[in-house]
């Protein structure tokens, strides 16, 4: 398990370049091998997640390749899968598990086996299962809620279906089932998570109807193959931003970033918190896009609701860390959905605060910190967890002493090159 040291930085200053996003990657890839013909995509993130998501793709037999730095898959339609050799291994990308259940429950000829790596195979999955069954799909989970998993494509028919838990893992694989079943599936309750399938599936000609209320998807649509330029992470954004609102004299430019509203929950938090921070928008069609300005300032305490998570939902333990170093009270409430993420989140950010001699109180769905708090140097466990040991390296930037990441090669599950950007921001 790799070790990297981190020590308190006197200034972040920089323009790095931000990896395409993670969400929009999975699905370009997905969406591109659903239609009939060559989807382009620029920009794509380059991480073991969406490896993942490739890989699994290609044991189906659809042909993804590199030609000057943009990816190509080669689609070929749903009809054109082929039956996988072997288990399909989703390895830590619960995304690639879900959207691909909801993508194989409605393929009549597979019948396949899913499976992940040690965290993937403990996270729930009859969230999933159970709209697609009522659909017609055929499942067969471990313990009735995990991985390693069994599906068997079926003819599908529509349902009318009021979510519970505000995800768009479980929104997407329901749409994503709905397109090739006989007639409309509706989707009302807690839809208002990210919106990129339903924007995406646009972009590759599948007609999708939202509003605030529901989702409405025909089957029976074709896919058509489109280009796709993938724009920066926000939530790989989000740790630089931190860097900059964290570390005094900092300022921090950040281009061609994804400002879709569904996303920007973690901007607005630091705009509340007191921080500078201007966005351009710069273009909207597929996706919003465009430029974040940022500058060091002094940090207050904020209040997180329920409404608010989807939001920001994975950029929270940063959150976590800048509430130790803001005047006043932070409150996250309605985020049990931490406790279901690679680890543990609310769990994770206690122990790592808590060894860095930070206060914090932990609740069912979410957590409180009085700050401004001093950090000190310390031995931070990632707990396999890329964001935990992305936000636990800024918080050693204005710790007091060296910090030790342990397990820091999970960065690579979504930004690779996490460490080496870090070091140059860092002065
Ligand atoms: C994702 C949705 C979110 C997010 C995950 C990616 C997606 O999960 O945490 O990193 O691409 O749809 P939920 O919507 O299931 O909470």
């Amino acid at each position: 398990m790799a070790d990297v040291r981190v020590w308190p930085a006197r200034k972040f200053v920089g323009s790095p370049n931000v990896p395409g996003d993670k969400s929009i990657s999975h699905r370009g890839l997905i969406f591109g091998a659903l239609a009939n013909g060559r989807t382009v995509i620029s920009h794509l993130l380059e991480s073991e997640d969406v490896q993942s998501t490739a890989r699994v793709l290609t044991n189906l037999g659809v042909t993804i390749k590199k030609e000057d730095g943009k990816t190509i898959v080669e689609g070929r339609g749903p009809e054109a899968f082929r039956q996988p050799a072997s288990i399909l291994d989703c390895g830590n990308s619960g995304t690639t598990m879900r959207l691909m259940m909801g993508v194989m429950a409605g393929v009549p000829q597979l019948q396949c086996e899913m499976t992940g790596d040690a965290s993937l195979v403990k996270r729930p999955m009859k969230r999933v299962a159970a709209p697609l069954q009522l659909m017609g799909a055929q499942f067969e989970l471990r313990n009735g809620d995990f991985a390693p998993l069994k599906v068997s494509g079926r003819n599908l028919k529509a349902i009318d279906y009021e979510l519970k838990i505000a995800s768009a893992q479980i929104k997407t694989a329901i749409m994503l089932a709905a397109i090739s079943a006989a007639g409309t599936t509706r989707i009302s309750g807690e839809i208002h998570s990210r919106d990129h399938t339903e924007r995406l599936l646009n972009h590759f000609g599948v007609k999708v109807s939202s509003n605030s209320k529901e989702v409405l998807v025909t089957g029976g649509q074709k896919f058509t193959p489109n280009n796709l330029n993938v724009p920066g992470d926000p939530s790989t954004a989000a740790f630089w931003l931190a860097g900059a609102a964290l570390v005094e004299n900092s300022n921090l430019e950040l281009k061609n970033i994804s400002l879709n509203p569904t996303r920007t929950g973690f901007i607005k938090v630091l705009e509340r918190m007191g921080v500078i921070i201007e966005t351009e928008v710069t273009e909207t069609i597929p996706e919003p896009v465009g430029n974040i300005r940022i500058r060091s300032g002094k940090l207050r305490g904020v209040t997180v609701a329920e409404a608010e998570v989807p939001s920001l939902i994975d950029e929270l333990p940063m959150l976590a860390v800048l509430a130790t170093q803001a005047h006043g009270k932070t409150v996250v409430t309605g985020a049990e959905e931490l406790r279901v993420k690679e680890t543990d989140r609310i769990e994770a950010v206690a122990k790592n605060l808590r060894a860095m001699g930070a206060k914090i109180e932990t609740t069912p769905d979410g957590f409180i910190i009085e700050g401004p708090q001093k950090l000190k140097g310390a031995r931070i466990d990632s707990f396999h967890d890329h964001r935990i040991a992305m936000a636990f390296s800024i918080a050693a930037l204005v710790a007091d002493g060296e910090n030790v990441i342990h397990g820091s090669e999970c960065v690579g599950i979504s930004y690779p090159e996490f460490f080496t950007i870090l070091a140059e921001l860092t002065q």
